[in-house]
């Protein structure tokens, strides 16, 4: 429910009341001064063709999959008026930013869902540059398309590129007529292998969905043949901010014929990193710099494991000047693979270092037996979760223990940790907000200052995995 506070707010400024009939299309930005941009945000059911031929019915903003990049410049107050025109209650979350507690967008914690025909505007302030993922934190709606990029600029760029793309990648149950009403017909995606698919028993009412079976991936909307190539010219440098939308796929990706060299994770500069593909679990962003020196026409690949090693098409880079429409072949032997480990942080003004922690938290994660649709952090599952109770500026280490047959993308709202393990050479570890915790007794540890007070959702990214339990609440005061 919009409240009534929020409903002045929202009548105050001057025209936007009208937008309540205006179709979900329509402008996307307006510029109110310098330094307040506002956005419009409009939920709705848009059928999508993403190149398979077949058509589904996506959730999406502004009638667009993904939705529309939001763009602004270290600094800037972003504005967003979320207008609801789908059949269920909805928020928009502002994945990574530690921005005040009640603008993070989840429902029946840091505000009420918004319901059909009703409004909200999310305002804050844009305060640490970096390439995020903004979309909706209720229920399954991941899943049908409610996200998009959010890239803030910071006020001095440190590097010129001579271009410049957004990748984001994502998987679509096409097959099935569109997740997450795919997972209710039984066929599922163990393990999220791409082309096998196994049944299962039909969930009962009221019982967690699994994963359905993803049968299409791509890029920006579209599986590789039905998306434009990206283009660069010989001699270019270029920057890809690689963000994975998806829901429950961890992308192992590579680009044919170049290394990549990673610049920053989830926003946060490193020392730069060079790999041959990248691993990225559900929601991390890895900038990369890819220097454009191997002309011809390339693929994008997702590295399927197993030997020999194979690739899944999900895109294309062409050099200016190619016309053949053969694709240049690639060498998948001995590729050199990003790990957390291996990364070093670099030097930034935003982010103090989290020195001595005073606090330490173990969790258990466990779940996905076949007896069980549930997942469980420390045996329990959310909303019976223990809450995590800490005092504002505290300094806090959260230690993981995977004892499950999957891995788990976990995700702390409003802060960024820094990840235990990594810098070693340096000292400096990386910040991040989601870290993958590897499968069959993996472990991971990060460290952070809880600076920003309020009630923050911690969860595993895997959204068949969060609404099946593995969730919690940290609670700051
Ligand atoms: Cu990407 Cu709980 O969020
Ligand atoms: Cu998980």
């Amino acid at each position: 429910m919009i409240s009534r506070r929020d409903f002045i707010k929202y009548a105050g400024i001057g025209g936007i009341a009208a937008l309540s009939h205006i179709s979900p299309l329509g402008f996307t930005e307006r510029v109110f001064s310098e330094d307040v941009r506002e956005f419009k945000l409009n939920a709705s059911i848009t059928s999508v063709n993403v190149g398979t031929g077949k058509s589904f019915s996506a959730w999406a903003y502004n009638g667009q999959l993904p939705g529309p990049e939001i763009r602004v410049k270290e600094g800037d107050t972003l504005r967003a008026v979320l207008k609801n025109y789908l059949p269920e209650g909805t928020t928009v979350h502002w994945h990574g930013l530690p921005v005040p507690n009640k603008m993070d967008g989840v429902p029946g914690i840091t505000q009420s869902i918004v319901q059909p025909g009703q409004s909200f505007i999310y305002e804050f302030k844009a305060t640490l540059p970096g390439t995020y993922i903004y979309h909706t934190h209720a229920s399954y709606q991941l899943d049908r398309g409610l996200y998009g990029a959010l890239i803030i600029e910071p006020k001095r760029e440190e590097r010129s590129y001579d271009r410049e793309y957004t990748l984001m990648l994502e998987g679509w149950a096409t097959m099935d007529g569109g997740a997450p009403e795919a997972s209710k017909m039984g066929r599922i995606n163990p393990g999220g292998m791409m082309g096998m698919g196994m049944m299962r028993r039909q969930p009962t009412a009221g019982e967690p969905l699994h994963e359905p079976l993803y049968d299409a991936y791509g890029i920006n909307g579209k599986v590789f043949g039905a998306s434009v190539p990206f283009r660069v010219t010989k001699g270019d440098r270029v920057r890809l901010r690689i963000i994975n939308a998806s829901s429950a796929t961890t992308f192992t990706l590579r680009i044919a014929g170049h290394s990549l060299r990673i610049t920053h994770t989830d926003g946060r500069p490193i020392i730069p990193f060079e790999v041959d593909s990248l691993r990225i679990g559900v929601t991390e962003r890895y900038d990369v710099e890819l220097h454009a020196n191997n002309p011809g026409r390339w693929h994008i690949y997702n590295l399927r494991d197993g030997s020999p090693a194979s690739g899944w098409p999900l895109g294309t880079i062409l050099y200016e000047g190619i016309e053949s429409r053969n694709y240049n072949d690639d060498n998948l032997k001995g590729l050199r693979l990003n790990d957390y480990n291996l990364l070093e942080g670099a030097h930034e003004s935003y982010l103090k270092p989290v020195g001595k922690v005073e606090k330490v938290f173990v969790m258990t994660l466990s779940g996905g037996m076949m007896a069980s649709p549930y997942w469980t952090i420390n045996g329990k599952v959310y909303p019976y979760t223990d809450n995590i109770d800490i005092r504002d500026g505290e300094r806090i280490r959260f230690e993981y223990f995977n004892r499950s047959m999957m891995h788990h993308p976990m995700h702390l709202h409003g802060h960024f940790f820094e990840v235990v393990g990594s810098g070693r050479r340096t000292g400096g570890r990386i910040k991040k907000d989601t870290l993958i915790i590897p499968a069959h007794m993996g472990r991971g540890a990060v460290e952070f200052i809880a600076d920003n007070p309020g009630v923050w959702f911690h969860h595993c990214h895997n959204l068949y995995h969060m609404e099946a339990g593995m969730a919690n609440l940290v609670r700051i005061r």
